[in-house]
């Protein structure tokens, strides 16, 4: 009997052996990156809850796009679940508030590690568990991103639960920031962590900690140094160079053999 799972609705038949999965938190992009080439017949299998999953291939391998919804506690289900029907490479494609001066909008912030500011991860691995990117996959995303001529920032990304509080900001539905988190922005940007977004944490300890490999690629859409909000072009621009870099890297993972 061929496994399936609950919340993603895939079965190990659905999707006919894919190892890779590229995964976005949004199920709006999924398509937008399924049809990128060099991805070639791809069609939605699922879409459950903000579990969106279309199947193609690339150079005639499956690679899955598979929506994890925002934060933590949803990716943690897409992956234990994509793990449970044996895939074995996660790439997170998501967007990001830089927090370093000198990153541009639509630069692209490849997670080395994270820093762990997320609840699902220690569900997974205690605190002092390292949130690491498998190195395979950040060579691919560097390499992908140099043959795109897309400017590329390899470093530390801080994966908060929150998009207000946690991230320090100010353009909230009360504007304020609770004493935890007064001045963590400059903290972090001192401790030269590049970037702020929301699931890498969870992604990266989770696949370091089950033995699997994992990546995130996200586009740089704020530059918090000069701001806090974030224009339509911008997050189009941050998306189409974080996607372009993604898809590029799964093919070089692909043609690699693995
Ligand atoms: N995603 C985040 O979590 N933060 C940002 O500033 C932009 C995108």
């Amino acid at each position: 009997m061929p496994r399936s799972v609950y919340h993603i609705d895939l079965t190990e038949q659905s999707i006919e052996g894919a190892k890779i999965a590229l995964m976005p938190g949004d199920p709006g992009r999924v398509d937008r990156i399924a049809t990128t080439p060099p991805f070639e017949g791809s069609r939605e299998i699922a879409f459950k809850r903000e579990y969106r999953t279309w199947l193609g291939s690339i150079r005639g391998v499956p690679v899955l796009v598979t929506s994890t919804g925002i934060g933590g506690p949803s990716a943690s289900i897409a992956i234990d679940e994509l793990a449970q029907l044996g895939v074995v490479t996660f790439i997170r494609v998501g967007t990001t508030g830089a927090i370093q001066p000198d990153i541009a909008v639509g630069d692209v912030v490849v997670t080395t590690g994270a820093v762990r500011l997320d609840g699902a991860s220690t569900h997974y691995a205690p605190i002092e568990y390292p949130a690491v990117a498998h190195h395979e996959v950040i060579v691919a995303l560097l390499e992908a991103a140099r043959e795109h001529s897309i400017r590329a920032r390899p470093g530390i990304t801080c994966s908060a639960d929150t998009f207000y509080p946690g991230q320090e900001r100010q353009d909230s539905f009360t504007g304020y920031v609770p004493r935890r988190f007064q001045g963590i922005t400059e903290e972090w940007r001192r401790l030269h962590v590049l970037n702020y977004e929301m699931e890498a944490g969870t992604v990266l300890t989770m696949t370091a900690a089950m033995g699997l490999r994992g990546g995130c690629v996200s586009g740089v859409v704020v530059n918090r140094t000069s701001g806090e909000s974030i224009s339509k072009a911008d997050l189009a621009r941050g998306e189409r160079n974080a996607v372009q870099v993604a898809v590029g890297a799964a093919a070089l993972l692909v043609t690699a053999g693995n």
